[in-house]
């Protein structure tokens, strides 16, 4: 398993994003939070409450921020029910491009199933077409041998899931992972749908290393004076170590 990439498949992920400058501060400092979480973690899980909360975006931009600093890292798509990555990325030839799915399914194997990219040190697993079952496929001995077989060559696996909420699939992958971040977004998440989510990766064995608490609006002083140190920051992505975050807004407020 020493050298699963050898195929040589590549893909040119094309961001076009404009990387707001706190943002990118945000990115920097999960990035060294992750560096000290120990060397134990990995296989790092992303997943949220609810779709559309910002994980996958927050996901890649930390896997891509990781390989920056020279760490081996595998960004893996387990979104098998619907993945936007590589049509987010505008990824040519996209139909041709194998994935996790049909890994699973038997129908690739390893050496088929890891590109390389664009971005340093950041290779890629997608999703693959969308398939029966996602969950019953995660749950099988084949994903759980991939992951064995990452954690021995990436220095972090950084996993993108489908929101806990509603399907089960995080949390079956969550009891593979060495750690979980959530993804919070801002006034749309309520203390009650956090603490659930929590709940159900801790209750997989999997501890929480944090939240990020994204799409703050930065036009309300709550939020600047609550988790800002440093000030204003952007609605991009913040992060936040160890609980703090569940606070609900009506909370925030008593508490100031
Ligand atoms: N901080 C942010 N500010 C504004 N827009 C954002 C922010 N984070 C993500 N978005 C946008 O929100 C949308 C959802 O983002 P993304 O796909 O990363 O969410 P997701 O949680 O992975 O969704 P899903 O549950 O469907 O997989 C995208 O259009 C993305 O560009
Ligand atoms: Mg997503």
């Amino acid at each position: 398993m020493d050298n699963i990439n050898t195929r040589g498949n590549y893909v040119v992920l094309n961001d076009q994003r404009k990387m707001d400058y706190n943002y990118s501060e945000a990115l920097k400092t999960l990035r060294t939070n992750l560096r000290f979480a120990g060397e134990d973690i990995k296989l790092i899980l992303f997943t949220s409450c609810f779709p559309n909360e910002g994980k996958s975006d927050i996901a890649i931009s930390l896997a891509k921020e990781l390989g920056g600093i020279g760490k081996k890292t595998l960004f893996l798509d387990t979104d098998i029910r619907k993945s936007a990555l590589l049509s987010r990325f505008k990824v040519e030839n996209r139909e041709n491009i194998h994935g996790l799915s049909e890994y699973l399914s038997g129908q690739v194997d390893l050496r088929g199933l890891i590109y390389k990219t664009n971005f340093p040190n950041m290779d890629l697993i997608c999703a693959g077409p969308s398939a029966p079952d996602p969950s019953g496929m995660l749950e099988g001995k084949k994903f759980v041998s991939l992951l064995q077989a990452t954690k021995d060559i990436y220095d972090f696996v950084i996993i993108d899931t489908p929101p806990i909420e509603t399907v089960i699939d995080a949390a079956v992958v969550a009891k593979h992972a060495d750690g979980a971040i959530m993804i919070i977004e801002a006034d749309a998440v309520s203390y009650r749908d956090a603490q659930r989510a929590q709940r159900q990766i801790e209750m997989s064995g999997c501890r929480i290393l944090g939240a990020v608490l994204n799409k703050v609006d930065t036009s309300s002083d709550r939020y600047y004076n609550k988790y800002s140190r440093y000030g204003k920051y952007s609605k991009y992505g913040k992060y936040a170590k160890y609980g703090g975050y569940y606070r609900k807004p009506a909370e925030e407020s008593e508490s100031k």
